[in-house]
């Protein structure tokens, strides 16, 4: 059993060495370790714990305003902790420089929360933007790749997608050139922070087979955080669960799903995934 195995009811395990943790590990891409965040007074991340599984989809769940966000930032470095480790392919990526970071950010590929897009720019503008930034391709090849995830998001049927705004899609077509907009840069590992909240249930239920899709065909590493209890259940190699600032649970989905926690137990009866009284048999 190796130390993230750890079913939720046991005490947490010694943490691993700075040796283990530095040492490129085929299995987890991403470790976190002690990670602390205080904005002001507010101390958001207190001591979070986290192993993120190579080439797999870790969702992260958890109430409002707990702290999946920063958290989410801290990984890819859009934020910096007060305190702890965050090691990816076995270095720590904490102390680096803005050249490094630079660098490192390469490997992600982040879908925020509210979208997050240029308004000046159109659909393709916007999809293309990470590309036309670093890479010197043909207006041929961009196109090709635009339009191929235009399809794969059930866009492509939108008349005159192409040339929209921003302001002239609906919430739903947003999100998806969000997404669109990450993966056109085919990164190693994607940041998804609630790509479906908001989405009717068959948007819904076409995201979450993308985010699958793409974990499965292209081996990424998807870390996706999740309102969605049945979405969570439907796409989640590994379930983590953020509360009071640290990872109270975490393992496969059944392992979290037969978990006691009081807080999981909260959010799995409240969502209606399992009827009330199996949930509390
Ligand atoms: N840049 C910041 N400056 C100050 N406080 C912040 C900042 N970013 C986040 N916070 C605070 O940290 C807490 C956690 O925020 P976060 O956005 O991570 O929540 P969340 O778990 O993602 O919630 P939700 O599910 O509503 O998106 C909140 O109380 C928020 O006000
Ligand atoms: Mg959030």
């Amino acid at each position: 059993m190796t130390p993230a195995d750890v079913s939720p009811e046991q005490p947490p395990p010694a943490p691993p060495s700075a040796e283990d943790l530095a040492r490129r590990d085929e299995r987890w891409q991403i470790r976190v370790r002690n990670l602390h965040k205080t904005f002001g007074p507010q101390h958001v991340l207190r001591g979070v714990n986290l192993d993120i599984e190579r080439g797999r989809t870790n969702i992260i769940i958890g109430g409002s305003g707990q702290g999946k966000s920063v958290l989410m930032k801290h990984l890819m470095g859009l934020l910096k902790p007060d305190e702890g480790q965050i090691w990816v392919d076995g270095e720590d990526v904490v102390p680096f420089d803005d050249r490094q970071m630079g660098v490192l950010r390469r490997k992600f590929g982040m879908v925020f929360q509210y979208a997050a897009l240029f308004d000046s720019m159109n659909v393709v503008e916007n999809i293309a933007f990470p590309l036309i930034e670093r890479y010197k391709l043909s207006r041929d090849e961009i196109m090709e790749r635009v339009r191929d995830l235009l399809r794969r998001l059930d866009l492509a049927g939108v008349p005159g997608i192409e040339q929209k705004f921003p302001p002239e899609l609906s919430g739903g077509q947003r999100k998806r050139v969000g997404l669109a907009r990450a993966l056109i840069d085919r990164p190693e590992i994607l940041l998804y922070d609630e790509p479906t909240t908001g989405l009717d249930p068959v948007a819904t239920k076409n995201v979450d087979d993308m985010i699958r899709r793409t974990a499965d065909e292209f081996g990424v590493t998807s870390v996706v955080i999740s309102h969605d209890m049945a979405s969570t259940f439907r796409i989640g190699d590994r379930i983590s669960m953020l509360a009071h600032g640290i990872i109270i649970v975490s393992g496969p989905p059944a392992e979290v799903l037969a978990s006691r926690r009081p807080e999981l137990r909260e959010f799995i009866e409240t969502s209606g995934l399992v009827p009330r009284e199996e949930a509390q048999a």
